[in-house]
């Protein structure tokens, strides 16, 4: 079974109207266009020569992630003027608790930023991991240097628990990209 709906109509902060959505199969195309679009950035911020492509496996991890074959994932879009612009997933952190979610991944492509969507993809996944996930707790990883991410987090109430993953080999601009961990309590 696939799941499709629309989960906010709003309006982002140019008055352009924008819908907030829960992926279907058929929007894997955009969500993979999305990523691509990150590694792209990543490739040129790293100067790195060629950009890392989608594997297969990779591929094949959302394409469950996006159906009821993986029920404690969820991906949101979000569109506007009929195009899909961004993405957060999250998904139940099967190692910890049963009542944690974690964010494991949000973009929204560069030319719609600063209008308020990672904001909008952000509050709708906080209700959907309490109201659909059940969660208590919403967990995530953020690159130090990624003072962007960090500061939205922030804004919404995650806070730094201080634990840092260290990086064995990815970097940003050149410096390793080192992890903070944020969490953020669902009240009842
Ligand atoms: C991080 C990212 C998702 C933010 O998307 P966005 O749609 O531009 O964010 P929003 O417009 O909703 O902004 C929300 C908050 O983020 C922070 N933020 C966003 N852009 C910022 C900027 N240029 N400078 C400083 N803070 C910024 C602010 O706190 C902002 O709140 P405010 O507008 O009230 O000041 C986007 O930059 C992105 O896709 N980056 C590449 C992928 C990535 O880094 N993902 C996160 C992985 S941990």
């Amino acid at each position: 079974m696939i799941r499709s709906s629309t989960i906010e109509i709003s309006r982002a902060k140019n008055g352009r109207e924008v819908i907030v959505k829960i992926a279907e199969e058929k929007d894997l195309k955009d969500i993979f266009k999305i990523i691509r679009e990150r590694r792209k950035e990543r490739a040129e911020r790293e100067r790195e020569p060629k950009i890392q492509e989608l594997t297969a496996e990779e591929k094949a991890w959302w394409a469950v992630s996006i159906t009821n074959s993986d029920p404690d994932t969820r991906t949101l879009l979000v569109q506007l003027n009929q195009n899909i612009v961004g993405q957060l997933t999250i998904g139940r952190h099967k190692s910890v608790t049963d009542n944690t979610v974690v964010v494991l991944s949000l973009d929204v492509i560069r030319t719609y930023r600063s209008n308020g969507l990672a904001r909008m993809l952000m509050n709708c996944a906080l209700s959907e991991a309490k109201d659909s996930l059940n969660a208590e707790l919403v967990e995530l990883w953020a690159i130090v240097q990624n003072t962007h991410a960090v500061n939205l987090y922030r804004s919404v109430g995650f806070q730094q628990t201080g634990e840092i993953l260290r990086s064995k080999d990815k970097t940003w601009c050149g410096q390793p990209a080192d992890r903070i961990h944020m969490i953020k309590h669902l009240q009842g």
